[in-house]
């Protein structure tokens, strides 16, 4: 990656840097002109003397192996079709017609009036959502958010000369030219009047302070839920508040760093080549270093201030109501873990042991270090910047404390330095300052985009001095020239996602090529694009099999108890009538079944489904009132911000075929679909009714699924086909609806989650980033950001737990699932030599198998979709045999 001429411009630029900043400093009679020394025979080792070595870790690692299953009630992915409906018509089916029957035979069943659904607050609380607070000012709107881009960019840093910094005069670039600016607001108003606003959410917020939209699905949550003692993930660190646990029994927020020797990994799998293990997990509870102040007890209080989409600030009050804290800005990549103390003895700990610890003197004015030597054989450095300037003598007190002065007011920060002398001159070069928020900007020009992300900073001398960021590995992949320029050669283990690459700078730009743009509703392909004709005898086999999916209950199958099935089936309506109508060129024979679709959307439009939606005022946001009734995994968790870009996606993915077959269908719609889009994916971050962006994560690449439940191994995804799906449905209702700023966010989306799936989650034999003895799984399973678990909430099958990630198979689809993958999953595990031959997998799993093998073998996918003896069993409740067959049509599969 780094060739040795980049890191040694980088060093040149560090000696001048260090020129400049580093000259020793006689800070104190204490340490003389150390500072820059490279002898460590100069530097002072404390207690304990070199002889003594603990040899036992106290802090002995857990694995939380079990499935967390809040939230995810053991339900498939689709419903039980009642297939009575669709039988019926088989006598029909298996004499082939050469015409479609009338349109009217097919909706025989069109109920007038529904029973008017009255909305089931028990508490009578709803409030309408006109009364709703923070109307938002036109100024809070979007301006800051459209223009970041521009003031978040800077051009090409000399490396030899000048630090990058937010300051650098240099040319600001445009990531694009003329590109389109894809977080455009969306809507600021009040949510639509028939989603009434509730206050009583099951999950009351008693620790993010703050009455902003709160955050729900991201990384720190386990600041503010439950406990408050589980981790939040900033990779490669994790953070965790000791709250008086672990064998310290300290108060303070611990940091740990896992190698991957303290891995567990799961049973083999012989069903599978290779044998691969199950699962892999890192080990949570230890505490490698923990920010602690000697003031600290059980009267101790943790505050979630400023819960962002990249950041939030954890406070640890001596007490609630106390100015004395430690305010830990907890940002993702973060360099170093912070603590900016207020009035406490800084106590810092380590659950390892402390083997030593070395006065390292003064790599900059003011900012003073030690090197700490743990038990585990790991180095870590400490760098601390009082406020008062004067050098805070730290003393090891005992092998795991590490006391400084009382009333010290100032900054903590440590590193892990995994890289010797050159990984410290980083770390010494960019001590002092630190990342408090960060912010995603994007551009998207005709194929290409570009975003960026940047962050702003604190600390002393902060404007002069570059941060230390870590990247993930599809990040560097993508950065352009001049961030990759500022990518060194040191690295940490993540949890989850491979190495992270310590990165000089305040921002980075990360360019994505080949954006889907072409693709709409009809069959597409990485090689043909779009595919919008079909042969005569493809449309022909369509259009036997079409009157009987299309005289289904589309009432029956919509009006159900669950967002998450009733949009699947919306879904797969609308799915089916598009290509009967546009790629069998058979508009009149699906009429009927579109105005059917029209009227069985309404319901949800006009919130009279079986669980109407509220909008929920403590958190903010749109939910199923499913889980107001005491089951909080009703509807898979819905109520508490699970899967809504799952559940959504598939509404937002029907209305966009809706209104592109009639645009007069939009007028009444428009409003309805953008608020569920703001829900799920809400494009600015100043918007009074929702977070920005609830279920992508644009610094992991891909969306996480869990909500509001307290978790050991964090946010986790089971399904990356469904995420797809939703950035897929973003797109082409941007598209429909002539957003075309909504439109460039779903193909940028789309371009990163082909990257990041690629590199994490839908593993090909070269994969780099998962456990060598993981990747013959081929997919991850349900990824957490604490482990990786090769199976699915609702069973083992390998039908399901591959087919998870194939589901609902769409144009996206092509797009996200390299054909090379695809063909390595199927000889691995469906060949009828494999473990699991697809042509003896039962129900509709069958069906998902076989349309996923048409990106591969299109032409047996056909012949399974044509073959005369079909089995409507192998269909399932949220697809089509007649999609199906056009999917395998379009990409090459028949005659
Ligand atoms: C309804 O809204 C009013 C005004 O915002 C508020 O005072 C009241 O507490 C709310 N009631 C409920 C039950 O949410
Ligand atoms: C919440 O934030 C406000 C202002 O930002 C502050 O005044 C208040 O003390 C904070 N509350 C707690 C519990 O920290
Ligand atoms: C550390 O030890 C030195 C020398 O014994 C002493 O002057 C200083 O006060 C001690 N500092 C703390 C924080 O205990
Ligand atoms: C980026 O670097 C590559 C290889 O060093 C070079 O071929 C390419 O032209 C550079 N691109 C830009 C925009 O400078
Ligand atoms: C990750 O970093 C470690 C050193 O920390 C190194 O041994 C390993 O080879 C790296 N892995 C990859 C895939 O680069
Ligand atoms: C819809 O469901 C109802 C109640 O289960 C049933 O009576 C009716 O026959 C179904 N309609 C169709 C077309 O399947
Ligand atoms: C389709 O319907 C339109 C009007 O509803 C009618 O004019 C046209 O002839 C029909 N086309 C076919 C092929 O039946
Ligand atoms: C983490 O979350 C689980 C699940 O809610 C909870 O039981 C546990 O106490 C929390 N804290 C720790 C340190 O495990
Ligand atoms: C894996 O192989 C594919 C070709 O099949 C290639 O495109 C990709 O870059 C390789 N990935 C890695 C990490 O080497």
């Amino acid at each position: 990656m780094a060739t040795s001429r980049k890191i040694s411009s980088l060093l040149t630029w560090l000696l001048v840097t260090e020129a400049i900043n580093c000259l020793p400093q006689p800070v104190s009679n204490f340490v003389t002109g150390v500072a820059t020394s490279e002898s460590d025979s100069s530097l002072r080792t404390q207690y304990p003397p070199s002889n003594q070595r603990i040899a036992v870790q106290t802090a002995t690692p857990t694995y939380r192996v079990a499935l967390d299953l809040s939230g995810h009630s053991s339900q498939l992915p689709f419903p039980t079709l009642d297939l009575s409906d669709l039988l019926g018509g088989l006598d029909g089916l298996l004499s082939p017609q050469t015409t479609v029957s009338p349109t009217a035979s097919y909706h025989g069943v069109t109920s007038g009036g529904d029973s008017s659904k009255t909305d089931d607050d028990p508490s009578g609380s709803d409030n309408s959502s006109s009364d709703s607070d923070d109307s938002p000012s036109e100024s809070e709107g979007s301006p800051s958010e459209a223009t970041a881009f521009e003031t978040a960019t800077h051009a090409t840093d000399t490396l030899t000369t000048d630090p990058p910094t937010a300051d650098t005069q240099s040319t600001i670039t445009s990531i694009t030219t003329m590109g389109e600016n894809i977080f455009e607001p969306i809507g600021t108003g009040a949510v639509p009047a028939s989603i009434k606003t509730r206050n009583d959410h099951p999950i009351q917020n008693q620790h993010a302070n703050s009455t902003a939209p709160i955050e729900t699905n991201k990384f720190y949550a386990g600041l503010f839920l439950g406990s408050q003692t589980n981790a939040s993930f900033t990779q490669p660190y994790s953070l965790a508040w000791s709250k008086g646990g672990g064998t310290l029994k300290s108060w303070g927020m611990a940091v740990s760093h896992v190698e991957d020797n303290l891995l567990a990994y799961g049973p083999q799998n012989s069903k599978l080549p290779g044998s691969p293990v199950s699962y892999y997990i890192n080990p949570i509870g230890l505490q490698h270093v923990i920010l602690s102040a000697t003031e600290l007890n059980e009267s101790t209080v943790l505050v979630t201030e400023e819960p962002k989409a990249f950041s939030a600030q954890a406070v640890l009050k001596r007490s609630a109501g106390s100015s004395q804290s430690i305010t830990f800005p907890i940002v993702q990549g973060m360099g170093y873990i912070t603590g900016v103390y207020r009035n406490l003895q800084p106590q810092v700990q380590s659950g390892t042991f402390f083997r030593k610890i070395v006065d390292a003197g003064s790599p900059k004015p003011g900012i003073f270090k030690y090197q700490m030597y743990l038990e585990d054989g790991t180095t870590w450095v400490l760098y601390a910047t009082p406020d008062d300037g004067t050098k805070p003598q730290f003393n090891l007190t005992t092998n795991t404390s590490l006391n400084g002065p009382a009333g010290y007011s100032g900054t903590i920060q440590v590193a892990k330095n995994s890289a010797g002398q050159l990984g410290e001159k980083f770390f010494d070069n960019s001590a002092g300052v630190y990342p408090v928020a960060g912010t995603v900007s994007g551009e998207v020009s005709g194929t290409s985009g570009a975003y960026s992300l940047s962050w702003t900073k604190a600390g002393k001398d902060a404007d002069q001095t570059p941060l230390i960021m870590f990247a993930l590995p599809h990040h560097i992949q993508s950065f352009d020239n001049d961030t990759r320029g500022r990518a060194t050669d040191v690295q940490l283990r993540t949890t989850t996602k491979g190495n992270a690459t310590v990165v000089i700078g305040d921002h980075w730009i990360m360019r994505e090529s080949n954006l889907p743009t072409d693709m709409g509703f009809s069959p597409w392909s990485p090689l043909t694009g779009n595919i919008a004709a079909l042969s005569a005898s493809a449309q022909r086999t369509i259009l036997q099999v079409a009157p009987l999916e299309l005289q289904q209950s589309i009432e029956n199958q919509t009006n159900l108890n669950s967002m998450y099935y009733s949009g699947k089936a919306l879904s797969k309506f609308a799915t089916l009538i598009w290509t009967v109508s546009e790629l069998a060129n058979s508009p009149n024979s699906t009429h009927a079944a579109l105005q059917e679709l029209k009227r069985c959307f309404a319901r949800f439009v006009q919130n009279q489904q079986q669980f109407p939606l509220a909008y929920d005022s403590v958190w903010k946001g749109i939910v199923s009132t499913a889980g107001y009734k005491g089951d909080l995994n009703a509807d898979f968790g819905n109520t508490a911000y699970n899967d809504h870009h799952f559940h959504y996606g598939y509404f937002i993915q029907a209305a966009a075929i809706i209104g592109t077959l009639d645009p007069s269908w939009l007028a009444d719609n428009k409003e309805w679909v953008n608020t569920l889009v703001r829900d799920a994916d809400n494009s600015i971050e100043h918007d009074a009714f929702f977070p920005f962006s609830r279920s992508f994560d644009w610094f992991n690449g891909h969306s996480w699924a869990k909500g509001l439940f307290e978790s050991f191994d964090g946010k986790d995804q089971e399904s990356t086909s469904e995420d797809a799906m939703f950035a897929y449905a973003v797109k082409m209702w941007g598209k429909t609806i002539g957003d075309a700023s909504m439109e460039a966010r779903g193909n940028l989306m789309l371009a990163i989650l082909r990257r990041s799936l690629k590199s994490y989650f839908l593993m090909q034999s070269n994969n780099t980033n998962q456990p060598a003895n993981f990747i013959a799984n081929k997919v991850t399973g349900i990824l957490f950001e604490n482990k990786v678990d090769h199976t699915t909430y609702f069973g083992n099958n390998l039908e399901f737990v591959q087919g998870i990630h194939m589901l609902p198979l769409l144009p996206n689809s092509g797009y996200t699932r390299d054909p090379t993958f695809v063909a390595e999953e199927w000889q691995a595990i469906f060949a009828e030599n494999a473990s699991t031959p697809a042509s003896k997998v039962e129900g509709g799993w069958k069906g998902v198998l076989f349309a996923n093998l048409a990106l591969s073998n299109p032409r047996a996918s056909w012949d399974f979709f044509a073959q005369s003896n079909f089995d409507y069993n192998w269909i399932d409740g949220g697809a089509s045999r007649v999609w199906y067959l056009a999917y395998a049509a379009g990409l090459g599969g028949s005659p």
